[in-house]
């Protein structure tokens, strides 16, 4: 058996032109696509855990995890123009570094889209079950959050989950209708926020700028501006998204670099206006005992904000500088377009997960039969419900930063596969036709340093999420052993 075969590109294109979903999105739906998986739970809820990192330099940590995200696009954008079929770093990896890592990078990707579906859905609970409150229509506690959060099984989190593999299961082209809605919903309510707390930013908030400092790597600690910028890295998650619709797209080669690249311009222009606003007006230094920081999440961090008025400790960090600000309705208007439009991530990170498992069980990597397209809505509905429901008890029953994380690490790995893949193929097959190209002077500075950006990323993220994803990685390659590299087309025709 040799785990290191790769599958050639032209067999990759031609398998996907015989089982193929049709061809319907077009430039601007993808931005749109990107944009709903971009921004969310990130932005929303964990600006305040990523000032508790680094305070008023959390601002270096956004433009450090963009930065990431910016050269790792590029390499994105490069194949998949070259590979426009589904599966994403997944099938570029297939064809560029063989089979195992292939695998290895599937399995990585159900981190980064899986777990941060879940991850989405919990930021949004907290919302939410607010708003229910707000009405009086409060679930339980027992309800209102899973067992590491006070509570027992997050009920809403766990319902919306559903509601979205159902839509899912419906169809591309209504999905991607209510997606255009939702997406305009939050960004009018990040407009509203940056019109409000920029003009309100005053320089006495910024200083001290580095009250945790840099923050080391190899600390494990997850502090410091580096540690923030580990974790901040999840609000830009989900342009690559886009990728994973390249065999749903038309005309490819043009539409998916807009629908990468513009789509996290976009994003990156409202962060950086976000965090300058949020830090700028209400400041935002980080809770600290005997000169060092709290952890975020930790019981000792929940301790010091009782009763505490501080950006740092709020569960809704943007409307709480609207209402410190003096703008309680616009406050509210903004927690109310954040629970309406956050499950438009959830839609694109479910949506993203079922067309990866789609193409590894097309390539034979797991069982045919979840790869069947539903005969009236031209959707693998299968392979939808089965993420649906795991993504819904992900929801139900783990806190959100823990999630997060974990799928930043999965995530910065398969970043850093398809950086390397585009400098590989440059050497293995330079003269395939590349409509999207990262000139020649650049590819490296761009491709290396998209890669050390994750390394680097990673290793700043905190010990246990180190661990578990090392755990996770070996768990899938014995099921490689197990299963995929016995039973994949590859194999089947090698015999
Ligand atoms: N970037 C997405 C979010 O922040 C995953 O929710």
């Amino acid at each position: 058996m040799n785990s290191f075969r790769v599958k050639p590109l032209d067999e990759i294109l031609a398998t996907a032109e015989k089982h193929s979903l049709t061809r319907q999105l077009g430039a601007f739906q993808l931005t749109m696509l990107g944009i709903g998986a971009i921004i969310g739970t990130g932005i929303f809820v964990l600006t305040a855990e990523a000032a508790q990192k680094a305070g008023p330099g959390m601002m270096i940590s956004f433009v450090i995890a963009g930065a990431v995200c910016a050269l790792a696009a590029l390499a994105y954008a490069e194949l998949a123009a070259m590979v426009p079929v589904a599966g994403s770093a997944y099938t570029y990896t297939y064809a560029v570094m063989g089979e195992a890592l292939a695998w290895t990078v599937g399995w990585a990707l159900i981190l980064e889209y899986a777990v941060s579906a879940g991850a989405v859905a919990v930021g949004w609970s907290g919302y939410f079950n607010g708003l229910l409150q707000s009405i009086g229509w409060g679930l339980p506690e027992f309800l209102r959050s899973g067992p590491y959060a006070g509570g027992s099984f997050n009920m809403v989190a766990f319902a919306v989950s559903l509601l979205i593999t159902a839509l899912l299961v419906l169809g591309t082209t209504e999905s991607a209708r209510v997606n255009a809605f939702l997406v305009l919903l939050k960004v009018a309510a990040l407009t509203v926020f940056v019109i409000v707390a920029v003009p309100a930013a005053k320089t006495a908030n910024f200083t001290p700028f580095l009250p945790t400092g840099w923050g080391s790597p190899l600390s494990g600690s997850g502090l410091g501006v580096l540690g923030a910028a580990a974790s901040i890295f999840f609000a830009y998650v989900g342009f690559d998204a886009v990728s994973t619709a390249a065999e749903e797209t038309k005309n490819p080669n043009r539409n998916i670099p807009i629908g990468l690249i513009g789509s996290l311009i976009v994003c990156t222009v409202y962060y950086l206006l976000v965090g300058y606003g949020a830090i700028g007006a209400d400041g935002a230094q980080p809770m600290m005992v005997n000169g060092h920081a709290l952890q975020p999440g930790s019981p000792q961090m929940a301790a010091a904000c009782e009763g505490v008025h501080n950006l740092v400790c709020s569960k809704e960090a943007l409307s709480f500088v609207l209402k410190d600000l003096g703008f309680p309705s616009l406050g509210y208007m903004v927690a109310l377009a954040a629970s309406i439009a956050l499950p438009s991530v959830i839609l694109m990170m479910i949506y993203g997960q079922t067309r990866i498992f789609f193409t590894m069980s097309r390539d034979g990597l797991l069982p045919k039969r979840l790869a069947k397209v539903h005969p009236r809505f031209h959707t693998p509905h299968v392979i939808t419900m089965i993420t649906g429901i795991a993504v819904a008890f992900f929801a139900a029953l783990f806190p959100v930063g823990l999630l997060a994380d974990v799928s930043n690490s999965g995530t910065l790995f398969a970043f850093a596969m398809v950086s390397l893949g585009v400098l590989v193929l440059r050497y293995t097959q330079p003269n395939r036709p590349r409509p999207f190209r990262i000139p020649n002077m650049l590819v490296w500075p761009i491709c290396v340093g998209a890669v050390i950006g994750c390394v680097v990323l990673f290793l700043s993220l905190s010990e246990f999420t180190k661990y578990f994803f090392l755990g996770w990685a070996a768990a899938g390659l014995i099921l490689y052993a197990l299963y995929g590299m016995r039973n994949s087309d590859m194999a089947r025709k090698s015999r």
